[in-house]
């Protein structure tokens, strides 16, 4: 480890269970010596096992709707209290699609689960930062993050509207990202990370074939939700000061191939 966190203080969004990238990302940023608050949806919570999380980094769990302006204030209000200043940095790792958990199709769906998809997975981050913005909760330097996935700029049919979600969690990443650049020196960023096996990432129709699809098209394979961490690890650092407006690729080289000799194989053989 190397203490690449140390005295930065934090909010990590999303941690379900083992497999959260959100997960990694609180055993890390802990055993890189920060300190941090972990929050998810009162429902997640009470299904969840955050609390062994917050055991195991010496955090406090706050309960909030990414969705409410009423939670995300309270949230932001008592982490400030709870580690006694300002924050460092923040991760956004949340998604859900109504419509793809409910099996509507891309070209039918129902457009009340299609808002409530774009609420929380992107309007979510807009109202985050806004919060994060007008209490002037981040210091000077600190880094937000959110995760995304590549259906954002590329067809994957079975992504449905997360892929429309994603696109505009990238492009409020980038406007902004503006504002805070300018008037806090706060950076924003999106990674775009190769699919994982989580719950969300398993709500996917077809993703087994998706992730074995993608391992053979990248030439260093998929990265794991481990390696994901300790990018966004690398972002929260001082290493990456002047690194914002980005949605950086985490996926092993996926999203510059066309084809790769592994797949290429398949359709050759006799
Ligand atoms: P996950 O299911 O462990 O995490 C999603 C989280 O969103 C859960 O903790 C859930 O409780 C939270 N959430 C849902 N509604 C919420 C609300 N209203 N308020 C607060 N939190 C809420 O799955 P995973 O894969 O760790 O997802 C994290 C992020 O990574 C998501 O943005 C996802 O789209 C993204 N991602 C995942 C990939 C994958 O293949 N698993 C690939 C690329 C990006």
């Amino acid at each position: 480890m190397y203490n690449l966190l140390k005295g930065k203080k934090g909010i990590i969004f999303g941690a379900l269970d083992q497999n959260s990238i959100a997960w990694k990302v609180a055993e890390r940023a802990h055993e890189e010596g920060a300190e941090f608050v972990l929050t998810n949806a009162p429902i997640a919570l009470r299904m969840g096992q955050l609390n062994e999380l917050a055991e195991k980094t010496g955090s406090q769990v706050i309960p909030a709707d990414a969705t409410s302006m009423e939670d995300l204030t309270s949230l932001v209000e008592k982490s400030m209290e709870i580690l006694g200043g300002k924050l460092d940095f923040v991760l956004h790792s949340i998604g859900m699609s109504v419509n793809v958990r409910k099996g509507k199709h891309y070209t039918d769906p129902n457009y009340d689960f299609t808002t409530k998809g774009w609420d929380v997975s992107a309007v979510s981050f807009h109202k985050t930062m806004n919060v994060l913005y007008n209490k002037q909760a981040m210091n000077e330097w600190g880094s937000i993050v959110a995760l995304t996935y590549m259906a954002a700029q590329r067809v994957f049919p079975d992504y449905n509207d997360m892929a429309d979600n994603k696109a505009y969690l990238e492009s409020i990443a980038r406007s902004f990202g503006y504002f805070f650049g300018r008037d806090h020196k706060v950076r924003v960023n999106t990674i775009s990370q190769s699919p994982t096996v989580t719950t969300a990432g398993s709500g996917v129709k077809g993703f087994d074939g998706f992730l074995a699809y993608a391992e053979k098209m990248s030439p260093l394979g998929n990265a794991t939700a481990l390696e994901c961490a300790d990018y966004t690890i690398s972002l929260f650092s001082d290493l990456t000061k002047k690194v914002t407006l980005q949605n950086l690729f985490h996926d092993g080289g996926f999203s510059n191939m066309g084809v790769s000799d592994a797949v290429m194989e398949r359709f050759t053989e006799e």
